[in-house]
């Protein structure tokens, strides 16, 4: 397996060497607060976040934290009350709906704890989706979804559907399927939150290496500290505000 990921995407990873500390993903100032009757909850207080191309950084903090919320946020399907969010040099807070999706569709894929597998559609089939979505045609999302599959170590599993595979490798085939279409940045919230802990260890480490080899950023939520290791860096979400997770 090691060998296919070594040769994944090789033009995006020689792009990445020669602007290796470019912005994908920035957060400036955002603030977000739910207004529950007459009562407030400050979610998010003057967060700022430096999401550079290629980097692995994960974010860890309580249950209730705002974590879920910071990357609805960042992703453009939740609104803020302040800030900017500014997707490869793109204001998106300032975007209408339909020039956020189209930068999301361009730039993004997300992992979630519950893997949002289409049930009626095959491994093969949903990780060809966005590609297909993307404007790709048939035969080549089909081909690609097939080789993110070998590199998820599934080339046996194609023609499965969610429900004949296992929790770990459904997790596998949403990892492959937010690789598909090749996007600036992966956005992974609790993504082995359902997982036992040494099959949340093994999806964790194919994502992280996944998105290394492939030059693309990720950007992951996590209650599990064990799993660190596998990041460039780890922030701590604590009173609206990122924070070095040492701190
Ligand atoms: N739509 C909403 N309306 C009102 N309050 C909300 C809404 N969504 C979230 N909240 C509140 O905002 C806070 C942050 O929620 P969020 O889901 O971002 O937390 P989290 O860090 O992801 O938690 P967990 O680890 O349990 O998933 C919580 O106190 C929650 O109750
Ligand atoms: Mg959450």
């Amino acid at each position: 397996m090691s060998d296919s990921l070594t040769n994944t995407r090789p033009d995006k990873a020689a792009s990445l060497s020669a602007a290796g500390d470019k912005t994908v993903l920035q957060a400036v100032s955002l603030v977000k607060q739910y207004r529950q009757g007459s009562s407030t909850i400050d979610v998010l207080q003057g967060l700022d976040l430096n999401l550079a191309a290629g980097e692995r950084v994960a974010v860890v903090g309580r249950s209730g934290s705002g974590k879920s919320t910071l990357l609805h946020v960042l992703a453009g399907l939740d609104t803020v009350d302040s800030g900017t969010v500014t997707v490869r040099g793109e204001n998106m807070t300032a975007a209408d709906p339909n020039r956020k999706a189209a930068l999301r569709g361009a730039h993004m894929g997300f992992v979630y704890q519950n893997h949002h597998l289409l049930p009626e559609f095959s491994a093969v089939e949903n990780v060809a989706m966005p590609i297909r979505i993307a404007g790709g045609d048939n035969r080549t999302a089909i081909e690609q979804a097939g080789e993110l599959l070998t590199q998820v170590g599934l080339a046996e599993r194609l023609q499965h559907l969610p429900s004949e595979l296992s929790g770990g490798e459904r997790q596998r085939v949403a990892v492959a399927r937010a690789l598909a279409g090749n996007p600036a940045v992966v956005l992974a919230d609790e993504p082995t939150g359902n997982l036992d802990s040494e099959t949340a260890a093994v999806v964790m480490a194919l994502m992280a290496s996944l998105c290394r080899r492939s030059g693309t950023a990720f950007l992951v939520v996590t209650h599990d500290v064990s799993m660190l290791g596998e990041f460039d860096r780890a922030l701590r979400l604590i009173d609206g505000q990122l924070l070095p997770y040492d701190n």
